[in-house]
C-alpha cells in the first residue's frame, strides 16, 4: 500500500510517499519538506497569514517533488491524504483541498488525517510497536498524555493547562534573544550551560493526575532573567541548562504519573513513546528512557526527522486509516481544533470552513 501524504498544519510544508510493505514495516520513498521559518523568524513566530500564502506558492511543488523522488505517478498510489486539522486555518485548507484536488483527479480515496493521530502513530512507521502504548506527545501547540489503544483509539490521561512543552521551549528562548522556533536554540545551548546555576520551579511534581502547567516556570525563568541582566553568553547558557533540567524532570514526574494511571485504569502498555517536536530532544529522551527502563519498558521515539513536522507521518497515518477502510468525502471540513480523543463530530462551528 503507497500513500502520499500532506502536511501544512503549521510553518512546514511537506509531502511525503510512504510505502507499507507485506512485512508490515514502513519505507519512506520520498520525505519532501520546505520550512518557512526563515519567512517569520522576524516576528518571533509563526505568522498565521504568511504561512497560508507560503503554503499556497510551494504545496504543489512539493507534491511533485515527492512523487518524482519517489519514482511514482499518482495512478501508482493507493491514497491521498493530507493532515484536515487541527492547526492554522489556512494551511490546513491549503494542505487538505490540494488533497482533495489530486483524490478528484486521480480517483483515488481521500483519507483526512489528524495532525496529532499522525504524531501519535509514527512510531509505528519505523519500529514494531503494539497498542495499547502510552503516548507523551510534545510539540509546539499540544502538550499530553495518552494511552493509545488503536487507530482512532486514544484515552487522554493528561494535558496542559497552560502552555504547551514546545510553547515554553519557545517562549524561554524568546526571553532570552534567541531565535524562533526555540526548542533546538535552548537544548543548544544547554549543553554549554550548568543546570545548577539557577534555582527554578518544577510545577506539578508528586501531583498524583498527570497535568501539566509551564506557565509558573515561564515565569521563573523571565524573573531570573531579569535579575542578572544584561545577559552573557554564560548567563544565557546557564538559564537554558537550568530550565531543561526543569522542565526534563517535570516531564518524568508527570509521564510517571500517567503510566500509573494507565495500569490502574486501563492496564499494561506495551511501551512509553514520544512524539512531537519536542521529542527530538536529546535530555527528554534519556530521562525518558531511564523511566521506562525502570518501569520494564522500551522507550521508543521517531528518529529525529520523524519528530517534527514531516509529510511521512501524515502518510503513515492514511496507511493506518485506509487499511481499515477509513476513508473521507469531498465534505471533510479542515478544522482548526480536533481534540484526539473526540470522535469527530461534533466540531465547533467556527472551526468549520467549506472549502
Ligand atoms: O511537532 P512540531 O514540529 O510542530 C507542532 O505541531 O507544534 O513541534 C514544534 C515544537 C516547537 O515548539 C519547537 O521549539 C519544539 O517542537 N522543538 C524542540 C526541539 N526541537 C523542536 N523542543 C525542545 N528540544 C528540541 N530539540
Ligand atoms: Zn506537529
Amino acid at each position: 500500500m503507497r500513500i502520499l501524504g500532506i502536511e501544512t498544519t503549521c510553518d512546514e510544508t511537506a509531502a511525503s510517499v510512504v510505502e507499507r510493505g507485506h512485512d508490515g514495516h514502513g519505507h519512506i520513498l520520498s520525505n519532501e519538506i520546505l520550512s518557512q521559518i526563515a519567512q517569520h523568524q522576524a516576528y518571533g513566530g509563526v505568522v498565521p497569514e504568511i504561512a497560508a500564502r507560503a503554503h499556497v506558492d510551494v504545496a504543489d511543488i512539493l507534491v511533485k517533488r515527492a512523487l518524482d523522488a519517489a519514482g511514482m505517478k499518482l495512478r501508482d498510489l493507493d491514497g491521498i491524504a493530507a493532515a484536515a486539522g487541527p492547526g492554522l486555518i489556512g494551511g490546513v485548507m491549503v494542505g487538505l483541498t490540494t488533497a482533495k484536488a489530486l483524490a478528484l483527479v486521480s480517483g483515488k480515496p481521500l483519507i483526512a488525517v489528524n495532525h496529532l493521530e499522525a504524531h501519535a502513530l509514527s512510531p509505528r512507521l519505523t519500529d514494531r510497536l503494539d497498542f495499547p502504548y502510552l503516548l507523551l506527545l510534545a510539540s509546539g501547540g499540544h502538550s499530553q498524555l495518552l494511552m493509545v489503544r488503536g487507530v482512532g483509539d486514544y484515552v487522554r490521561l493528561g494535558t496542559t493547562i497552560d502552555d504547551a512543552l514546545g510553547e515554553a521551549f519557545d517562549k524561554t528562548a524568546k526571553m532570552l534573544g534567541l531565535p524562533y522556533p526555540g526548542g533546538p536554540e535552548v537544548e543548544r545551548h544547554a549543553l554549554l550551560g550548568n543546570p545548577d546555576r539557577f534555582t527554578l520551579p518544577r510545577p506539578m511534581l508528586g501531583r498524583k493526575e498527570p497535568d501539566f502547567s509551564l506557565s509558573g516556570l515561564k515565569t521563573a525563568v523571565r524573573l531570573e532573567a531579569e535579575r542578572v541582566a544584561p545577559l552573557t553568553t554564560t548567563d544565557v547558557n546557564d538559564i537554558c541548562a537550568s530550565f531543561q533540567a526543569a522542565i526534563v524532570d517535570v516531564v518524568v514526574d508527570r509521564t510517571k504519573m500517567a503510566l500509573r494511571l494507565a495500569k490502574a485504569s486501563i492496564g499494561n502498555p506495551t511501551a512509553l513513546v514520544i512524539a512531537g517536536g519536542v521529542a527530538a530532544n536529546i535530555a527528554m529522551r534519556k530521562a525518558l528512557k531511564r523511566l521506562a527502563n525502570d518501569n520494564g519498558l522500551a522507550l521508543i521515539a521517531p528518529p529525529l526527522a520523524l519528530c517534527t513536522d514531516n509529510g511521512a507521518m501524515i502518510a503513515w497515518a492514511g496507511i493506518e486509516r485506509l487499511r481499515l477502510g477509513l476513508t473521507d468525502d469531498m465534505a471533510t471540513p479542515p478544522r482548526a481544533r480536533w481534540p484526539l480523543d473526540m470522535k469527530p463530530a461534533p466540531v465547533q462551528p467556527e472551526a468549520i470552513v467549506d472549502v
